[in-house]
């Protein structure tokens, strides 16, 4: 008789080498310790034996199913251990796998563009200033010497926003030129006054690969009393050279504006055909970036400077125009398009 519960002992043992899971384990339990299992059969059958019998065997059963709860019980532990372990090896990171290189960002070529402009003005000693992209009339067009029937003011050029209430002669607009800020800085500060203004500007341009109606500028101010046009040209000079290299050409065109007498347009020499005319500078050899002149005793006037006793000049240069030129670009729509692929190789 104890043997054969040393062979049943055995037998859980055998049973449970391969039990890995929980399911498993149960059905281990229940074929040898349950309702209709042998261990269980003899102990209903204890009654049936004699008296003398009766103590020894039931204590022989007895620790027969203590030792086979304990062997299950030994087992369900394990499995919890091996259950945990496969889900730490499930989980686990593998440290020397190459990472993911993360997306780095860069800076817009137009906003490389202005920030080189900024430095270069800083070190010849201008303030940079901010100014208003919603304008009125005034700033954008009369203070700056412009007649009321000066073609830019034309609905066909300026997009108008409204009639400002209290004068309905002075319409707000998004302004076309950051010259507006040369007016409202001189409007609030006397001379000597040395600004550059970076911004927006709007005009109901048809987009096309030279135009967009939105585009930038950077105006320059400088009043003193006594400012000429050599120190303009000097300054257009140092900015020409630092901008696009020692061997840059540039020149000035005689040409009108309302508001500086005299009056030029700034050009660099042709990148494209290095003067010799192509479809690029359109034959003339020369590419246009900007205005500039001698500040208008008008416009003087008109935000009360004193222009007898002092001198000024400005300019107005485009800032995508730039931006095109010394990427090598072909179209001005290219900078607006957020295109991932133009950006990737110049950001
Ligand atoms: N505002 C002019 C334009 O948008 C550019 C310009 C010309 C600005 C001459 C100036 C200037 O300050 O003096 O075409």
């Amino acid at each position: 008789m104890e043997k054969h519960f040393e062979e049943l002992i055995q037998q859980v043992k055998i049973a449970l080498i391969d039990a890995d899971n929980d399911h498993q384990l149960n059905n281990i339990k229940s074929s040898f310790l349950g309702k209709k299992s042998e261990l269980m059969n003899m102990m209903k059958k204890l009654g049936s034996l004699s008296a003398d019998e009766r103590p020894r065997v039931g204590k022989q059963l007895n620790l027969t199913k203590q030792k086979m709860e304990s062997l299950i019980q030994q087992r369900a532990h394990e499995i919890e251990k091996l259950k945990y372990d496969r889900t730490i090896q499930a989980e686990s990171i593998d440290l020397t796998m190459p990472g993911l290189q993360p997306q780095i960002g860069g800076l817009h070529p137009l906003t490389q563009t202005q920030r080189k402009i900024e430095d270069i003005f800083i070190t010849l000693g201008f303030d940079i200033v901010e100014g208003n992209e919603i304008e009125d009339e005034y700033h954008n067009f009369d203070a700056l010497n412009t007649p009321p029937n000066h073609p830019a003011r034309n609905e066909m050029d300026t997009f108008y926003i409204k009639r400002l209430q209290d004068d309905s002669n002075n319409r707000l607009l998004l302004r076309s030129q950051t010259s507006t800020v040369q007016v409202r800085i001189m409007e609030n500060n006397q001379p000597p006054i040395k600004i550059i203004s970076i911004g927006r500007c709007y005009r109901n341009d048809k987009p096309d690969r030279s135009h967009s109606p939105f585009f930038h500028q950077v105006e320059g101010l400088c009043v003193n009393d006594n400012t000429t046009f050599a120190d303009l040209r000097d300054i257009l000079s140092y900015f020409a050279t630092m901008m696009f290299g020692n061997d840059i050409e540039w020149r000035f065109r005689p040409h009108f504006f309302p508001f500086t007498e005299p009056s030029a347009e700034f050009d660099i020499r042709c990148f494209s055909c290095k003067g010799a005319g192509c479809s690029i500078c359109k034959q003339s050899g020369w590419l246009e970036i900007g205005g500039a002149g001698m500040v208008d005793p008008n416009v003087f006037d008109a935000v009360g400077i004193d222009s007898e006793r002092f001198t000024g000049y400005a300019f107005g240069l485009g800032i995508d125009r730039i931006t095109l030129l010394k990427y090598r670009l072909p179209d001005i729509r290219i900078l607006f398009e957020n295109d991932v692929r133009f950006l990737k190789q110049l950001c």
